[in-house]
């Protein structure tokens, strides 16, 4: 059987930190009290304005692509997480390999799945490569939010931030990805969704990120406690045996309700969001990095990565690392 393991992992955020007392000189009608204690979020990154998805994709990807030790022509798939792409086409995924001078005309493409993204296209690498069609693949979440926030609403504007993180997936003899799984469910699109399309040289409808923050609150623990399961559950391994749970960063408490639901301690979670905010598809293979940059994450551990985003959809990993 052909096994999948993560060969490296990178990141790259833009710029210096925004905090949220930077926000408030810059007009935004709130507090560094509110939004840390609804949140936990105390700074994020933006980007500058010519600066794209496919740019912070770049600099993560060679970072992991430098962790895993390959050559980037050693790549022969890519796959994009992202809900805010360079163009409507070609896809930020065919622009990246351009970036990275990859010439070896692999196969390219963009997932949509918006803060479940990375758990998206890290499933349907390892499935390509489980498959013997591919050997090695680029998998990356990378977002510029801060294009789709109404900076004039207080309730969203705070909550997210620009970003990128990448892993490279490889064939292994041993075991990495034991189980996998994915989940949507379309008739909760109006709780969060940027309901905006291009036609005839306009922006019809709201190019906005719109959001009812306690129906998703809601939501997203609900789904995240029962995928994190099912994961577990499809490997036959107990929570106990999981060094560390990688869920998706959008919300301090959102985190630790997860986790008190899986019977897990916060020593075991890494949290990322206080200094990146929500980067959506970028947040899980970015809090992933930090996790192995940092320290926490060595070797041999065994880690859940979790994501939930609009759509719905959602999903999970169970990996040793
Ligand atoms: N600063 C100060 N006050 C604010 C702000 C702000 N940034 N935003 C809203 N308020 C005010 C509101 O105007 C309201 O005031 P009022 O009572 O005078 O009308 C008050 O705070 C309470 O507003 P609520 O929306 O009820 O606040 P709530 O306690 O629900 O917190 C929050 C809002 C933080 C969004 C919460 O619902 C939440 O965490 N939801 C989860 C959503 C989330 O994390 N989304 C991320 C994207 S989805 C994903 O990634 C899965």
């Amino acid at each position: 059987m052909i096994h999948v393991r993560i060969a490296g992992t990178g990141s790259y955020l833009p710029g210096e930190p925004v905090s949220n007392d930077d926000l408030v000189a810059r007009g935004i009608d709130t507090s560094d009290e509110w939004v840390a204690a609804r949140t936990g979020i105390r700074a994020r990154h933006l980007a500058a304005a010519d600066v794209g998805a496919s740019d912070l994709a770049r600099v993560a990807s060679e970072r992991a692509i430098e962790a895993a030790g390959c050559d980037p022509d050693d790549i022969d798939l890519i796959i994009v997480a992202t809900s805010t792409p360079d163009y409507i086409f070609p896809s930020t995924a065919a622009l990246l390999q351009s970036k990275l001078g990859i010439r070896n005309s692999c196969a390219a493409f963009d997932v949509q799945a918006v803060c479940a993204g990375f758990i998206y296209g890290l499933t349907i690498a390892e499935k390509f490569i489980r498959s013997g069609s591919h050997k090695r693949a680029l998998v990356v979440g990378a977002e510029v939010f801060s294009r789709i926030l109404d900076w004039s609403d207080r309730s969203t504007c705070v909550l997210f931030g620009d970003g990128a993180g990448a892993v490279v997936l490889e064939t292994s003899d041993k075991p990495g990805i034991l189980a996998s799984a994915l989940h949507a469910d379309g008739s909760h699109h109006p709780i969060l969704c940027v309901a905006g399309s291009v036609a005839s040289g306009q922006v019809i409808g709201d190019p906005f990120l719109r959001m009812d923050g306690q129906a998703v609150f809601k939501f997203a623990v609900k789904v995240l406690g029962e995928v994190a399961s099912e994961v577990l559950d499809k490997a036959g391994v107990s929570a106990e045996s999981v060094d560390w749970l990688i869920p998706h960063q959008a919300n301090l408490r959102i985190i630790q309700a997860t986790a008190k639901r899986l019977g897990l301690s916060m020593d075991n979670v890494i949290t990322t969001v206080a200094r990146h905010g929500n980067t959506s598809a970028a947040s899980i293979p970015l809090a992933l990095d930090v996790a192995v940059r940092e320290g926490h994450l060595q070797r041999g551990q065994r880690i859940v990565l979790e994501g939930v985003g609009g759509g719905f959809t959602w999903g999970a990993a169970l990996i040793d690392f």
